[in-house]
This record gives C-alpha cells, sequence and structure tokens, in this order.
C-alpha cells in the first residue's frame, strides 16, 4: 500500500518510515526538512520519495497524498520553545498543516490518518498516572496547537467518514533524536555531553520524572494505529508506562557510558512539569500497544547507535 508520512524525515517519522518500508509499504515523505534531515531517510533507500514541502501549503500535501491510502502526520514544530518564540508562524504549521493533512485525505479517498499528538496537552496535571479522558491543560501555543489539531482529527472522522486517530506521545527518545537544540529530548543532550567526556546538567535536583518511551514501541503504536479495527475516532497515551527520574536517567547513562559519578545540578526551569506518567490501558486494550523496550535497554541501544554513527 501507498503511505504518506508527513515529517518522515525527523526523528519518529524516519523511523516510522523505516518499518514501514521493511513491510512492503511504497512510502511518500513530505518534509520541509527544518529539523528533519535527508540522511535520516538513506536507509530506507527508493522505496521512501521524499517531497520537500511544507505540511502549511495545502497544494503541496495534497499532491503528496495523491494514491495515498494511509497517512501518518508527524510534521511539526516540535518545539514548545520556538511556537512560544512564535505562535503565529508555527500555528500554520502545527495547526494549519493538520487541517490541510485532513482535507487532502479526504480529497484523496485516503482510509485512514494517524496523528502524532503530544503529552504537552494535559500539561502539569497532578492527577497521576493520565488517562485519555484528563481534563486538558494546556500551557504552551504547542500544546494549544495539539490539542486543536486533535479535535480537528476527531471532527474529521465524526463528520466525513475519514478514519482518524490520535497517539498521545509522552518522551520519545531513540536513533537519529538530534541533541542539537537546548530544548530537544534530555536523553539525546545527556548521551551527547557523556560521549564527549563533558558533565551534562540537570535542571532542579533530579528527582522529576518522565514516561519515557524507545522510539520502536511508538512506531509499533503508530503500524497498529493504522491497522486496528474499531479505533477511528479515539486517543491513545503511547508511553514506557513507567516513571523514570532524571537522576536515574543519569544513571543507567554512566553505567553505559562511563562518566562523572554527578551530573551538574542548575535552578530549576520556570514551567518545567514535575512528574508526568501515562495511563495505558487504553493503548492496550484499543490497539494490543504494550512498551516492549525497558528504559535502561533503550539506552544501551541508543548508545550504541550513536557510537556506530561516529
Ligand atoms: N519527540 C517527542 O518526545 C515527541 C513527544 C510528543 C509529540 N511529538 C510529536 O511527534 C512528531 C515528530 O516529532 P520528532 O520528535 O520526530 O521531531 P522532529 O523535529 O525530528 O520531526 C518533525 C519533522 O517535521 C518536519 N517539519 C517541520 N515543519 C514542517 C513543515 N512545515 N512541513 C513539512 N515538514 C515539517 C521537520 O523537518 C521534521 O522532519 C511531531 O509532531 C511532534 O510534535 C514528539
Amino acid at each position: 500500500m501507498r503511505v504518506l508520512v508527513t515529517g518522515g524525515a525527523g526523528f519518529i517519522g524516519s523511523n516510522l518510515v523505516d518499518a514501514l518500508v521493511a513491510r512492503g509499504d511504497e512510502v511518500v515523505v513530505l518534509d520541509d526538512l527544518s529539523t528533519g534531515k535527508r540522511e535520516n531517510l538513506e536507509a530506507a533507500g527508493d522505496r521512501a520519495r521524499l517531497i520537500v514541502g511544507s505540511v502549511a501549503d495545502y497544494d503541496t500535501v495534497l499532491a503528496a497524498a495523491e494514491g495515498c491510502e494511509l497517512v501518518y502526520h508527524e510534521a511539526a514544530v516540535a518545539s514548545v520553545q520556538r511556537t512560544v518564540e512564535a505562535p503565529v508562524e508555527t500555528n500554520q504549521v502545527n495547526l494549519g498543516g493538520t487541517l490541510n493533512v485532513l482535507e487532502a485525505a479526504r480529497a484523496v479517498k485516503a482510509r485512514r490518518v494517524v496523528f502524532a499528538g503530544s503529552a504537552a496537552t494535559y500539561g502539569d496535571n497532578p492527577d497521576l498516572p493520565l488517562r485519555e479522558d484528563a481534563k486538558p491543560r494546556p500551557q504552551s501555543p504547542y500544546a494549544i496547537e495539539k490539542l486543536a489539531s486533535e479535535q480537528y482529527v476527531k471532527v474529521w472522522a465524526d463528520l466525513y467518514g475519514l478514519e482518524t486517530v490520535t497517539l498521545r506521545y509522552f518522551n520519545v527518545f531513540g536513533p537519529r533524536q538530534d541533541p542539537g537544540s537546548p530544548y530537544s529530548g534530555v536523553i539525546s543532550i545527556f548521551v551527547d555531553r557523556l560521549l564527549r567526556g563533558q558533565v551534562p546538567t540537570i535542571f532542579g535536583d533530579g528527582e522529576q520524572t518522565r514516561d519515557f518511551v524507545f522510539v520502536s514501541d511508538v512506531v509499533r503504536a503508530n503500524l497498529l494505529a493504522g491497522t486496528v479495527d474499531g479505533v477511528s475516532g479515539r486517543v491513545f497515551n503511547i508511553a514506557g508506562g513507567g516513571p523514570t527520574s532524571l537522576n536515574q536517567l543519569y544513571g543507567h547513562l554512566r553505567s553505559v557510558i562511563g562518566g562523572a559519578e554527578r551530573p551538574n545540578y542548575a535552578e530549576a526551569r520556570a514551567g518545567d512539569i514535575r512528574h508526568s506518567l501515562a495511563n495505558i490501558d487504553a493503548a492496550h486494550e484499543g490497539l494490543g500497544y504494550r512498551p516492549g523496550v525497558p528504559v535502561a535497554e533503550g539506552l544501551a541501544r541508543l548508545v550504541e547507535a550513536v557510537r556506530a554513527a561516529r
């Protein structure tokens, strides 16, 4: 089958593209290469065709979607900080892009759209583990754009009969995550620093926790969300299903890479959420999703991949 992956040159998107190609799909990638990279698609070879363009342009999305049965919408400005700095511009990509993808999918009569939502929509909610029906508390333009996108995604299933599924990713980590930005995933930054022989900095006391999920589990959730019947219009948390503190994370990485006994500690960043943890029962019941890679194993695999790439 032909599948469109927007944002397919990015971290999560390109890992998904590899899995789709491996199962025999023909993949069209629409990506403006703003944070994505051509080399992320090298492993996929010529079964993945890259169209360089923006999801903010409807005609471009329509052309990319032509003949596609399934659409994965991963493209977004994924940096919360960037959406704080440029909310008008990022809204055009993160919300306008979602609407374009839904409309293009409808126009080409695609069967299903799977949308990359975010745990950011929950905000700082102390009622953990978070269930999908928790009241959303968006605290950034990014979270608003993801939440409003989810609403479009849901209503397009109700109104137009396009099958749609939202996956709310928690903290995803794994190979190809770019450590370049100070706001990118904490794990990619720690790995990068430790491999350079530097000491990473934890903001706060390090006892804050996140629900980290290895990218291969996110990919598997996407494959399920593209195929399982009877889930249209639904939203699923996709996470590892357990808390890991940043201090524990540092300990795991130190045991794989070595390095200073203690990280540096700096003042907590304003607005940082203290704890985040998902309830993943719905994804298990609806999609048959269960995380398969424990955090420590994912970290070891990531370090191996980063070492091999250097
Ligand atoms: N990484 C995480 O922990 C996480 C958590 C929750 C949600 N998400 C969501 O998952 C998706 C993938 O994120 P990622 O971590 O792989 O980030 P990423 O930045 O590596 O991937 C995003 C991709 O979208 C592309 N893109 C950006 N603007 C575009 C535009 N206007 N038109 C076309 N392509 C565009 C980028 O070039 C990049 O390849 C995003 O929607 C993100 O918001 C990620």
